[in-house]
This record gives structure tokens, sequence and C-alpha cells, in this order.
């Protein structure tokens, strides 16, 4: 075998699982930046060692994002979808009351859509009004678990949902 070809199946899944650290530690950055809010210990680039709210599996991947209750204001920015390894999402907001300084996740949650490996996602008590409900969920084939309350949602639950074989709680 050509050595330098040995050389790189052996180090390959090694570097690669560095390399979606560094770039994962700048999706998180810049989707703390859009939602104006940052953590003391998101420092360096590595946010498996010891990031708050971040939780990775052992190859080093982001795997859960918990932003309850952690201040962040506007829609869900189109660049979330950079975490692809995502199953948990929670961007409830329990403790907040809604009124003028109420931080809180708003628009129309299309910037959920790409995040096709989320078992869990939790947008409760947030500043979400729509007419119908999102349809950037009926992509989410491998949700487990939506909880959606205190949300303002019109029209009838839709018939996509359907499609959503996995999901047992709602
Ligand atoms: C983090 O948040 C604080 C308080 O809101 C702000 O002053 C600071 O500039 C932010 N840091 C970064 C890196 O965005
Ligand atoms: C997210 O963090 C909050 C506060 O620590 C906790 O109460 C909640 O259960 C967590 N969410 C999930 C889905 O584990
Ligand atoms: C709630 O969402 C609406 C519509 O997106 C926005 O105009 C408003 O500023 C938001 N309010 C708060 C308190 O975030
Ligand atoms: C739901 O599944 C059906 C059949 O598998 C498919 O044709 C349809 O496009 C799906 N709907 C959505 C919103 O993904």
């Amino acid at each position: 075998m050509n050595p330098s070809l040995f050389f790189i199946l052996i180090l390959g899944p090694w570097c690669f699982g560095n390399f979606a650290s560094a770039t994962e530690s700048e999706s998180l950055l810049k989707v703390m930046e859009a939602w104006k809010a940052n953590f003391s210990s998101w420092v360096g680039d590595n946010p498996c060692s010891g990031w708050e709210r971040v939780t990775c599996d052992s190859l080093g991947r982001v795997i859960e994002l918990n932003l309850s209750n952690a201040g962040i204001v506007g829609p869900v920015p189109a660049n979330l979808v950079d975490l692809k390894y995502l199953t948990l999402l929670d961007l409830s907001n329990p403790r907040y009351n809604p009124g003028p300084l109420w931080n809180a996740v708003s628009g129309d949650l299309a910037g959920l859509e790409g995040l096709t490996n989320l078992q869990y996602l939790d947008v409760s008590f947030n500043n979400i009004t729509l007419d119908s409900f999102p349809s950037a969920v009926f992509k989410l084939t491998n949700l487990v678990t939506m909880r959606i309350d205190n949300l303002r949602i019109g029209g009838p639950l839709p018939k996509e949902l359907l499609n959503l074989t996995k999901l047992e709680k709602m």
C-alpha cells in the first residue's frame, strides 16, 4: 500500500473529528451572537471541553444544546442548521412572562428545518405567533418529543404531522 494513503486512512477520522469541533464552536458562537446572548464558559475552539449547555457525543460532535431561559432573543438564526448532529434542542423560556422585556425566540421557526437529527425539540413559552403550524417541523422526521406550549399558533393540527412517525409526545 502507498504509505501516504495508509497515513490518511489512519489519521482521517481523528482529524475530521477535531475539525468538526472547531467549526461547531464557530457555529455556536455565531448562533449566540444572532440571539444576543453569550456564556462565559464558551471560550476556545472546543465546545466539548466544558461549554455550559452543550453536550457532545463520544466523537466530539455537538448533539445537545439547551438554551432554556438563556435570554436569547430574535428569530432562529439560519446557521443553527450547521449544528447538524443536534438531537436535542431546548429553546423554552418558562421563567419569562410576555412583556416589553421578554427575551424570547420569535419568527416562523424556518431555521429549524434542516435539523433532521432532532429527536427532542422544545420551543415552549416564546414570542411565536403564526396563522398555521410551522411547516419546518414537518421535515424533522426523527422527532420523538415536541413541546410547543404557550405559543400562539392558529389553524388545525395539519395532517403532515402524521409523517413524524416517531413522535410520541406533543
Ligand atoms: C457577551 O455579553 C456581554 C453582556 O451582554 C457583552 O457585554 C459582551 O460584549 C458579549 N461578548 C461577546 C463576545 O459577544
Ligand atoms: C435544560 O436545562 C434546564 C435548566 O437546567 C432544565 O431544567 C431542562 O430540563 C433542560 N432541558 C432538557 C431537555 O434536558
Ligand atoms: C415578538 O415578535 C414580534 C414579531 O416577530 C416582534 O415584532 C416583537 O418585537 C417581539 N417582541 C419581543 C418582546 O421580542
Ligand atoms: C409526508 O409524507 C408523504 C408520503 O410519504 C409525502 O408525499 C409528503 O411530501 C410528506 N409531507 C411533508 C410535508 O413532508
